[in-house]
């Protein structure tokens, strides 16, 4: 039986989160911090069989799930962010079975995902296992017979997933994960446009504790749109603007605007209550320490964040900075590539 695994990033947003969800563009891009997800499908039951490895270490093994329950993701399992993931791969296999009428329900799946982060710090985790189960589904049933050439199907399908999980989801981590690189993001015409710039500039990602989930933050920002809808637009409208600034920004590789850029988006994700207090204060710590820029990056409540430094030193000093107040650093660098095909067993 072929075991197939797949390697897919996760990924950094830059500029536009929340604005995103309502229609704005949104500037994301892959880093290389990887999911690596392997597969076979399970002839012998209807089963689906997971283990989850995080690091070195297996968070679960071998747990066992009959298709038929598929659709009732009530698993009673701890730690919470490994029942996270169940509810993103059971749901990816049910969309992906039921959408394209793979497999009839015929066979059950073997699963390993080994994930060095855990799910839901904000740097698309949660997509990026949607996308990984979705591109394994439709090899393993041999729907598509490449990644490569099925990237927007399979960015659609996984999208499908994040909505169905979290009720609300644009496509921004989805459509980012799956083709890869630094990305213009359009949530209205699906376009995802690659942006040309400098993989290699001075940044630094990474995260603190998550204090809200998603769904609870994408949720408070649509309270103050029903509020006040006036406001709310206005604010949309500089976050578009920022947004279209910055890939200019972006294409001239003029870091010092980004810098400005980031800033100013911060501002409007804190006046949307979305950035935790302990988060702003150290956004403001990297500033006073030389960033050109630094923000809370994705959903917020805590989780990531993303800075911009104007050398290589200060990005070193920066990151024993934040290491010495307890944040964890991911990456110090861009990714240009999506999901990609790793090896067939
Ligand atoms: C999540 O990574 C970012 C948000 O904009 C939600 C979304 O785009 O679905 C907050």
């Amino acid at each position: 039986m072929k075991i197939i695994t797949i390697r897919v990033p996760t990924k950094v947003t830059f500029f536009g989160e929340h604005g995103v969800v309502y229609g704005t563009h949104a500037i994301a891009s892959t880093i290389p911090v990887y999911i690596d997800i392997s597969g076979k499908l399970n002839k012998d039951s209807y089963n689906i069989v997971l283990n989850i490895k995080h690091g070195l270490q297996l968070t679960i093994n071998n747990f066992l799930i009959s298709k038929k329950n598929i659709n009732e993701v009530k698993v009673e399992v701890e730690p919470e962010h490994v029942k996270k993931i169940l509810n993103y791969v059971l749901t990816a296999i049910s969309i992906c079975e039921e959408v394209l009428d793979v497999n009839k329900s015929r066979y059950g799946y073997i699963i390993t995902i080994d994930s060095p982060l855990p799910i839901g710090v904000g740097l698309g985790t949660s997509a990026s296992v949607s996308v990984g189960i979705s591109s394994l589904c439709l090899l393993l049933n041999d729907y598509i017979k490449n990644i490569e050439d099925h990237k927007y199907d399979i960015a659609k399908l996984a999208w499908s997933v994040e909505k169905s999980v979290q009720g609300s989801a644009s496509p921004m981590d989805t459509y980012t994960i799956s083709l890869g690189g630094l990305r213009y993001i359009d949530p209205l015409t699906l376009d995802a446009y690659t942006i040309e710039t400098d993989y290699d500039m001075p940044i630094i990602i990474g995260y603190t504790n998550k204090t809200s989930s998603t769904t609870e933050l994408i949720q408070k920002v649509r309270k103050i749109k029903e509020k006040n809808n006036r406001i709310f637009n206005s604010i949309l409208s500089v976050i578009e603007n920022i947004v279209n600034e910055a890939k200019e920004a972006f294409i001239k590789k003029d870091v010092e605007s980004l810098g400005m850029l980031m800033n100013i988006n911060h501002g409007l994700l804190r006046s949307l209550g979305v950035v935790d207090n302990r988060h702003d204060m150290l956004i403001h710590i990297l500033r006073e320490a030389g960033a050109l820029g630094a923000k809370t990056s994705g959903a917020g409540g805590g989780g990531a964040f993303i800075a911009l430094a104007p050398s290589k030193e200060i990005q070193e000093r920066l990151i024993i900075l934040l290491e010495s107040l307890g944040a964890k650093i991911v990456s110090r660098s861009l990714y240009p590539n999506g999901v990609t095909f790793l090896k067939n067993d």
